[in-house]
């Protein structure tokens, strides 16, 4: 390998990560990765995590032992009540299998790598399709384990909404048992999510085409603040009969980021070979698990298993969740009233229409560039900020420094 390996771009994301860090204007804005910030543009270890933590570290029974090949069993079982509810009939008829994984990545993987196993149609595999545009890292996670990747529309730039009819059509128009992947709520990067009615629509042109649905849940709670709602798509597809896999983190709405706290759940679609599937898929999980990381972390899988088992902390939960969708909110309603004051150029009516960890600005990639560059605000190329990264004191410099990079 000396001779002929080739040197790789670096990660765009985390290459602009680490410019942010090592700018030393004490104006710097960070609105580039998808990690909420509180209002001093701090990380935020939520209230509930730490009380978590406490109960963990005082166990007097704590210890370093290897987990399951699977995971925290605790944290797998409440994490799929968390996605499909606790009274779905997945759950009921004994159809779903849970592995932990390395937060949604590693689930994205995992079940990728599972796909590219087992999932052929005459001795090939099917393309998966993105939305356009992606979380930026969907391309190589599945390309990685030898998967095409194809695309549907998904961003109007004219209306900064979805393409729903394009987005229809690419699905209807893509070879039977295409594998779809769709974001269920919060989608990243546009903020911009399908209408119940359109998910309703969507459902019914996969269910013809006999596509296979692969949920990527990142934002659970983030999109509508909560838990149940931004679950809806994906109850609905398990009860319009789907076999399907589900990726699930908890890196944002539990806040944690580097602990690599997620799952990937298998749901077979129901009949009377539903539960023996279930665990023919599970054996092959096991097998794929262990083969890359042996069995999963434990720290992050046992503050989550900690809040999601007990109804008081659960509560407390949701109540840390609305802190941070609410503090998002009032951001989007700033930055927004703020541009229209100042009669920046175009329409921000965008900004409070999207929702979740991000707004789809509409800046291009030199508007973008002379923000990094004049005012020390930084974002990902394609004009996505975290909402997050904007506070009480940021938000009049960032939609000034707009302001200006738009008339120039
Ligand atoms: C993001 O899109 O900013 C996050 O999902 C972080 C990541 O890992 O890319």
């Amino acid at each position: 390998p000396a001779e002929v390996v080739p040197k790789a771009p670096e990660d765009a994301l985390f290459g602009l990560m680490r410019a942010y860090r090592a700018d030393e204007s004490p104006d710097k804005v960070d609105l580039g990765i998808g990690a909420y910030r509180d209002d001093n543009a701090k990380p935020w270890v939520l209230p509930v995590v730490k009380k978590a933590d406490d109960v963990i570290r005082n166990d007097p029974e704590l210890n370093h032992e290897y987990l399951p090949i699977v995971g925290l069993e605790p944290f797998t079982s409440k994490a799929a009540e968390l996605i499909l509810g606790s009274n779905s009939p997945a759950l009921t008829e004994k159809r779903t299998s849970t592995v932990q994984t390395i937060s949604g990545t590693g689930a994205v993987h995992l079940g990728a790598l599972f796909l590219s196993r087992f999932y052929k149609v005459n001795g090939a595999n099917r393309t998966v399709y993105l939305p356009n545009p992606t979380w930026a890292n969907h391309n190589q996670i599945l390309t990685n384990v030898g998967l095409q990747v194809a695309s549907y529309p998904y961003f109007d730039k004219d209306t900064r909404g979805l393409a729903y009819d394009g987005m229809l059509d690419a699905i209807r128009s893509a070879p039977e048992r295409s594998i779809i992947l769709l974001h269920p709520c919060a989608h990243n990067p546009t903020g911009v999510d399908p209408t119940e009615e359109q998910w309703r629509a969507i459902a019914e042109v996969m269910k013809e085409k006999k596509h296979f649905p692969f949920f990527d849940c990142a934002y659970q709670g983030f999109a509508s603040g909560d838990l149940d709602r931004d679950a809806s798509a994906v109850r609905y597809f398990i009860e319009q009969g789907f076999e399907l896999l589900i990726s699930q983190s908890f890196s944002k709405n539990l806040g944690l980021y580097g602990e690599r706290a997620g799952c990937l759940h298998y749901i077979a679609a129901p009949g009377p070979s539903a539960q023996e599937v279930t665990t023919r898929v599970s054996s092959q999980l096991a097998v794929l698990q262990r083969s890359e990381i042996s069995n999963p972390p434990i720290y992050g899988a046992k503050v989550a298993a900690t809040v999601l088992n007990d109804p008081a902390l659960f509560a407390e939960w949701r109540e840390n969740l609305q802190t941070m969708s609410g503090r998002i909110i009032d951001m989007r309603k700033a930055l927004r009233s703020k541009l229209e004051e100042l009669g920046t150029p175009g329409t921000w009516n965008h900004i409070t229409d999207q929702i979740g960890m991000f707004s789809f600005t509409g800046l291009n990639e030199q508007q973008v560039a002379n923000l990094q560059k004049e005012y020390h605000i930084y974002m990902t190329k394609n004009g996505r900020i975290s909402m997050a990264g904007l506070n009480t004191r940021n938000v009049d410099y960032v939609a000034k420094a707009v302001d200006q990079v738009v008339r120039e």
